[in-house]
């Protein structure tokens, strides 16, 4: 049975295609995520100089409302089929639609992590005579990334998984390719079983580097 699922035909290539997909799909979309992410944190935290919310703070709203209030599947079908339906590329689609959607979870994780920072940290900046951006940019920014490492590689690993729907837009995923084998070959057991532990090493060894990244962020700081 482990040779129908894997070695037969050279199925084993075919998983690993798949997961050459999978993991294209999560690194590229994670990094638009967090670089959309900041952007949004920060247009939901801005106010006018009278600490009124700005038109900024409600369209960040608007959008993470949006993002979070419909399923990840519909974003997906929905970029597929009507915004990018001309697109042949199905991965640069998949990664658009995850991109944007992880950026709505990012944005909350970014202003949680950038509200933590000790509100004091701002007003040493500015009675330093730092600009509120530049406190932001050298003082603030640099403590949350801290702040908000644990939660960013929790959203990677829901990321990472979460492509697991590609399969609806005709993308071979890993999943896809061991639906594909079990319905080629009648063989349910390995091929699912087997893609659930290639996503269980995957995510072990990527949780281990984070505590080790976050272990030595740390470091040297006492409090
Ligand atoms: N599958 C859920 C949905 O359809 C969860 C998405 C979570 N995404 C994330 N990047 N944290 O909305």
């Amino acid at each position: 049975k482990f040779r129908i699922a894997f070695i037969d035909g050279d199925r084993w290539k075919l998983y690993l295609q798949g997961l050459g997909v999978t993991i294209q799909i999560a690194v590229f979309a994670a990094i638009l995520g967090v670089v959309i992410g900041t952007v949004i944190a920060l247009m939901k935290m801005s106010t006018t100089r009278t600490g009124k919310r700005t038109i900024f703070s409600y369209l960040a709203q608007a959008y993470i409302d949006i993002i979070r209030g419909t399923p990840s599947v519909l974003q997906l079908l929905i970029m597929w089929f009507i915004v990018m339906s001309s697109s042949k590329n199905g991965v640069l689609v998949a990664v658009l639609t995850f991109g944007i959607n992880s950026g709505a979870y990012v944005s909350e994780i970014m202003r949680a992590g950038i509200q933590a920072v000790d509100h004091g940290q701002m007003e040493a900046g500015r009675s330093l005579g730092l600009s509120k951006a530049q406190t932001m940019r050298y003082i603030i920014l640099p403590q949350a990334i801290k702040n908000v490492l644990p939660p960013i590689g929790n959203e990677f690993i829901v990321l990472l998984k979460e492509t697991a729907i590609v399969g609806y837009v005709s993308l071979s995923d890993l999943t896809r390719v061991a639906s594909q084998v079990t319905s080629r070959t009648y063989e349910a057991f390995m091929p699912l079983i087997g893609a659930a532990v290639i996503y269980f090493i995957i995510i072990k060894i990527l949780s281990k580097l984070l505590e080790r990244l976050e272990r030595r962020l740390r470091k040297g700081d006492h409090r």
